[in-house]
């Protein structure tokens, strides 16, 4: 098996440097202090403890325990092995990958997939922007008004109306048909009991699907003219790497934006999208006109704490928005919802009546309540028993509809209010209505929540973080006056144990190499620092501090297991409690009186 070089792997990390990779894939990354900290990637949080040390090139997060390197963050972020994470991190800082013996390791399954649509939405974008066959696509973005900047900066192509114009091109380079079928790219035919390959995207303007970190993962193609055959939108089937329930179009674009101003604003179309983007609505994501899930909830989440929903008017406008902010709602986010004017789109809105219109709208928008009495006080005739029963129906339907108790109370009390009925008569005729049934959601097996959070005692753990920040002034301190067996967990006895032997730099070189409950130990006193050792008292006087509190809980375990020792005589045992009684005095006295008692136990 090749292996990546050594020479090639600490080449690699010297030229990552931890802080700045992490930005990239979390922009949102800020400084505090001494260590950068962001909202953590790897479990649910609205406070910042995924922790990044610049100085010790590692991250811990205090939530979850989540830990590593800069190899470690790319293989967890990715998900893909070590050899993955130095082949992306090779490509960033343009560092050539030596392998020890033999040939390069067999591309990922994944990696082979990300190429081809990289290399599949070049084609399309090329096409579009200079080929013969992008004269119609260019005159249709003009018709548009899709300007060239806009092209560029969300790679729209055009795949031309054939059927083996990316087959044949991914052929010649050298790809699989096989692999391209895998990536969604080619269809298989099996007219007439004969098996060919044809190009799944024909005659469509090309809209690339990208993950949250700009990679292109599918592509969304729309047909240029109603009388064109098949269905308005073509998109990639479910791959390895495309998943439509988890993704939302141009959100690596929008990112940043949505940190800065806690707010995402979901609208249908990618054209939509494409145009708030263009506009300067920088947080504007598309929902690509799937119903949204839970994994978007929990995407979104991660980056900002509020939803504007942004849908058509239509009926299924209407009941999307309603049912998305139920459950947007019981994952925790607020969500508001703007109503369109009707058969307007944000596209539309923007091109006909101004941004500023658009912007109004999107300040003006509602809680899901009111905007569903608005929207059904606007159909019904509210001048009849009836149109007024069947609002406040549809209203109880939707209560009874929301997962959480405290949302549904809080939502029971806005709606008395506005309807001006008593909140008991409201729940009273809540259970009335029938309660739906949320849709079945898709179960992601790579979106698991990860809470390895190991709890290490106290004092272990804040003598090793004095001792990994101090290492060389007290190793002769701690070599001398604690036994290891005094700790009582595992880790933190290891890792005392290993630290006296090597600097902590080495170990955290080999932090790959070490167990998890070892490297989360390590990383989080590595780059926590805490109170006690930024105060006056020197690092010395601290662990003295802590070694006669090791020596203390010993000695205490002595005493009570001497009760139930059957092997010494009451004699024995008395004199024996004696001396600890008098030797636990003593550690009270300060360091100085304790030591000799403490040399005299260690026969030293
Ligand atoms: N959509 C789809 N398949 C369809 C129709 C729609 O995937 N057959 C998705 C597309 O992502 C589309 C979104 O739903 O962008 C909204 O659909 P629609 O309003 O019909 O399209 P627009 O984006 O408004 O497209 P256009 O403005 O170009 O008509
Ligand atoms: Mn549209």
């Amino acid at each position: 098996m090749a292996i990546i070089s050594k020479e090639t792997i600490e080449e690699v990390r010297s030229r990552s440097n931890i802080v700045e990779v992490i930005s990239e894939y979390l922009p949102e990354l800020r400084k505090y202090g001494g260590t950068y900290k962001c909202c953590c990637p790897f479990h649910k949080e609205k406070t910042p403890s995924f922790t990044v040390s610049n100085e010790r090139q590692i991250y811990h997060c205090f939530g979850c325990g989540a830990n590593g390197d800069v190899f470690s963050f790319v293989m967890e972020y990715e998900k893909i092995e070590f050899v993955g994470a130095v082949q992306i991190l090779a490509d960033r800082a343009g560092v050539e990958v030596v392998f020890d013996g033999g040939k390069p390791e067999k591309k990922s399954d994944k990696d082979i997939l990300l190429k081809l649509n990289s290399e599949a939405s070049n084609f399309y974008h090329r096409v579009l922007e200079q080929g013969k066959e992008g004269d119609v696509a260019r005159r249709y973005m003009q018709e548009r008004e899709l300007p060239s900047e806009m092209i560029k900066e969300f790679q729209i192509g055009y795949a031309p109306d054939g059927w083996d114009g990316l087959l044949s091109r991914a052929l010649k380079k050298g790809h699989k048909t096989y692999d391209l079928e895998k990536a969604g790219l080619v269809v298989q035919s099996d007219r007439s009991g004969k098996k060919s390959h044809y190009d799944r995207f024909r005659g469509r303007i090309m809209f690339p699907i990208c993950d949250p970190m700009g990679r292109v993962i599918g592509f969304s193609g729309r047909i240029m003219n109603r009388a064109d055959k098949g269905a308005k939108y073509v998109n990639s089937p479910e791959t390895l790497i495309f998943k439509k329930s988890q993704i939302l179009f141009a959100f690596d674009k929008a990112r940043k934006s949505i940190v800065d101003c806690r707010q995402a604003i979901i609208v249908e179309g990618q054209i939509d999208a494409i145009r708030c983007h263009q506009v300067g609505i920088l947080n504007t994501v598309a929902s690509q006109g799937t119903a949204l899930t839970v994994q978007h909830a929990n995407l979104i989440k991660r980056y900002c704490d509020e939803v504007i929903l942004v849908f058509d008017s239509d009926s299924a406008g209407v009941k999307a928005a309603l049912a998305t902010s139920n459950l947007f709602a019981s994952e925790g986010l607020s969500v508001r919802v703007a109503s369109l004017p009707p058969n307007e789109d944000p596209d539309s809105l923007i091109r006909n009546k101004g941004v500023k219109v658009f912007k109004k709208l999107i300040e003006e928008s509602f809680g899901a309540l009111v905007y569903l009495i608005n929207q059904k006080r606007s159909s019904e005739n509210q001048k009849t028993e009836v149109g007024r029963l069947r609002v406040i129906k549809a209203v109880l339907e939707y209560i009874r509809n929301i997962e959480s108790a405290t949302h549904r109370d809080s939502a029971l009390k806005e709606a008395s209010n506005i309807l001006d009925i008593s909140v008991e008569a409201l729940k009273n005729d809540l259970h009335k209505v029938k309660r739906l049934s949320r849709e079945p959601q898709p179960q992601v097996e790579d979106d698991v929540q990860k809470s390895g959070l190991i709890i290490f005692p106290k004092e272990e753990i804040e003598l090793l973080e004095l001792f990994v920040h101090q290492r060389d002034e007290l190793k002769p301190l701690i070599e001398q006056y604690l036994p290891f067996n005094f700790l009582n967990n595992a880790v933190c006895r290891t890792l005392i144990e290993s630290l006296l032997e090597n600097k902590p730099e080495f170990l955290v070189e080999r932090i790959n190499e070490l167990d998890e409950e070892l490297r989360q130990c390590l990383t989080r006193v590595q780059i926590g620092i805490s109170k006690k050792i930024d105060s006056e008292v020197s690092a010395e006087s601290l662990a003295k501090g802590y070694i006669l509190f090791f020596w203390k809980k010993e000695l205490e375990k002595e005493l009570k297991g001497l009760v139930k020792n059957q092997s010494l005589t009451g004699a024995e045992k008395y004199k024996e409690q004696t001396r600890l009684k008098q030797d636990l005095g003593i550690l009270k006295f300060g360091w100085d009186k304790a030591v000799l008692m403490i040399e005299s136990r260690l026969n030293i």
